[in-house]
């Protein structure tokens, strides 16, 4: 297995199955109360957040402590990050302190490469900037295999801002690697240039692409990133390119709903959309801890003597 998770291309086609072939070895059946395993024993794992975040720093601290690591959370606010301390000197000192992987979320692009190229832990990627979040992806993969048989041939609509969106960048790659078709959907300025060398389709026609798609994929809209002018208003972008429900009785019988979270509830998609049975976006985030488990396994965990001791 790779030594550090940066970007999705990091990834073969192999290591994605591997990841999830281990994920679902890991996945707690329904009901069950949930298991600890001690594959990370004596590992200690740093969750260095420069950027706001509920479920993936949530999501990364479960699944360490369920692998049995000690998980440092480590908060911008209220550190010496405030008081100008650079990545590589806060990376120097948490390093002092004996740590043996990172994960990063950070608002620049490419920081979480210039941290690996700093430190000696393994670092992952949990979004740096517009450019990628790779765990995403494969919970992505991962909550799609559960319904589907084979990702080769899956259609797959991502639909709105592409362009402030690390997810559909990590999505995108993915999809391409384990053989998907993807199509991108969304008005003109929140498709970025560059997207016709991605191997997708692009179309501004929402209505066109719904009764095909095996999986809408629905972004939010990045208001934080966005100056003025993307689109005329929200109330317009809802109406024209958010999910409503009359947009949702387009789909095929089992076609999946999917949202990364957090939800603009009535921009891009309808609350009731959302609520749908076709909508996994619950599953989305109880699968994240499952596949980030996977992932910290086989990165870092080494089997331990004894029946009940690893995954695998
Ligand atoms: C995503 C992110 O932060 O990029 N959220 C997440 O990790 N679940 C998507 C988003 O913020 O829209």
């Amino acid at each position: 297995m790779i030594r550090h998770l940066l970007n999705i291309d990091d990834l073969t086609k192999h290591d994605i199955e591997q990841i999830l072939t281990t994920a679902a070895r890991l996945q707690p059946a329904d009901g069950a109360p949930v298991r600890k395993y001690p594959a990370l024993r004596n590992k200690t794992v740093v969750n260095l957040f420069y950027e706001a975040s509920t479920r993936t720093r949530t999501s990364f601290e479960l699944a360490a402590k369920r692998l049995s690591a000690d998980v440092v959370n480590f908060a911008v606010s209220g550190s010496s990050v405030e008081k100008g301390e650079s990545l590589k000197d806060t990376a120097e000192t948490i390093m002092a302190m004996g740590i043996d992987a990172i994960v990063i979320r950070h608002k620049a692009t490419g920081a979480p490469h210039r941290l690996s190229e700093w430190v000696d832990a393994h670092i992952i990627n949990a979004g740096d900037g517009m450019h990628q979040h790779p765990t995403q992806a494969l919970l992505d993969l991962y909550t799609m295999r559960r319904h589907f048989p084979s990702f080769e041939g899956l259609r797959v609509a991502i639909v709105g801002d592409v362009t402030h969106s690390r997810v559909a960048r990590s999505d995108v790659q993915a999809l391409n690697i384990m053989g998907s078709e993807v199509t991108l959907v969304g008005p003109p300025t929140l498709i970025p240039p560059q997207a016709e060398h991605w191997n997708v389709t692009v179309t501004h026609d929402l209505d066109a692409v719904l009764p095909k798609a095996d999986v809408v994929y629905v972004l939010r809209m990045q208001l934080e990133r966005q100056s003025k002018g993307y689109v005329p208003s929200l109330r317009e972008y809802a109406s024209i390119w958010g999910l409503d429900r009359t947009r949702a009785e387009m789909l095929k019988d089992d076609a999946l709903i999917m949202h990364p979270g957090p939800m603009n509830r009535g921009v891009e998609i309808a609350a009731d959309v959302a609520e749908l049975p076709r909508s996994v976006i619950t599953d989305q985030v109880a699968n994240g801890i499952t596949v980030r488990m996977a992932l910290l396994y086989l990165m870092l965990g080494s089997p331990i003597e004894g029946a009940d001791a690893g995954v695998a």
